[in-house]
């Protein structure tokens, strides 16, 4: 089943989530045959949970901490994310890895400690306009999944990996279907059966057109998330009987 996930980044506060998700609801209600997800932050996680409740939206985090508790100031746990109803985690995004200086090492952790706790991770992965430029994409992306996935034998069905090109993320300016499409079926190729999400500039106009290819297998979605009516077109979108 496709996955329609919409990553909220730093937007929205509790009221706001609660307004986007009234409106929302309604919007995508009855649809079943993919699966939708929103990823507010943290502080926005038990109203959210509260009005998913019974509806076909599902819950996830924009990012967790590998560890159980203990001293880790301003950290977030799995159990605590679990008890909030979440059940996807995005992990190693790119504003993660280039902002917040999440290293590889890190990200397995993480990786390893969503799937102790039977969280999804969705993993995601994206080479520089300079890697690109210098022709490394694949290695870039081979790379990172290596290192992300270290210690883990086999992911198939335990795992969403996200290609998110970190030139095309927020830019306007997307990956082109085609370019996607070789990316995806490379990673298919080294994971096996995994299901890749596209994400980097995706908006209601070209969502079709990604999802049209056949190893784009979803799409994660920030800035045309943050309004209930786009990402409800971008859902949409991916509905077979939409045309
Ligand atoms: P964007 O962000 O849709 O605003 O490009 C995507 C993402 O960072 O997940």
């Amino acid at each position: 089943m496709e996955l329609l996930a919409a990553n909220w980044k730093m937007n929205k506060t509790p009221k706001e989530t609660k307004e986007y998700l009234e409106k929302f609801l309604g919007l995508v209600e009855g649809i079943k045959d993919v699966e939708i997800l929103v990823c507010p932050p943290f502080t926005s996680l038990c109203v959210a949970k509260e009005m998913l409740e019974g509806s076909n939206v599902k819950l996830g985090a924009q990012n967790c901490y590998h560890e159980q508790k203990g001293a880790f100031t301003g950290e977030v746990s799995l159990d605590m994310l679990k008890e909030l109803g979440v059940s996807y985690v995005i992990v190693g995004h790119s504003e993660r890895r280039w902002i917040f200086g999440e290293t590889d090492e890190l990200i397995n952790k993480k990786v390893i400690a969503c799937l102790e706790k039977d969280i999804r991770p969705i993993l995601c992965v994206g080479e520089k306009i300079e890697e690109r430029e210098a022709g490394m994409t694949l290695k870039v992306i081979e790379s990172q999944l290596k290192l992300a996935l270290s210690g883990l034998d086999d992911v198939s069905n335990r795992i969403d990996i996200a290609y998110e090109p970190v030139w095309a993320i927020g830019s306007g300016n997307p990956a082109t279907p085609e370019d996607a499409q070789l990316v995806h079926r490379f990673i298919k190729d080294l994971l096996g059966d995994v299901r890749v999400l596209y994400g980097g500039s995706v908006n209601p106009q070209n969502a079709k057109d990604f999802l049209s290819m056949p190893d784009v297998d979803g799409l994660l979605v920030g800035t045309a998330s943050l309004d209930p009516s786009s990402f409800a077109q971008i859902v949409k979108a991916s509905c077979r009987d939409q045309g």
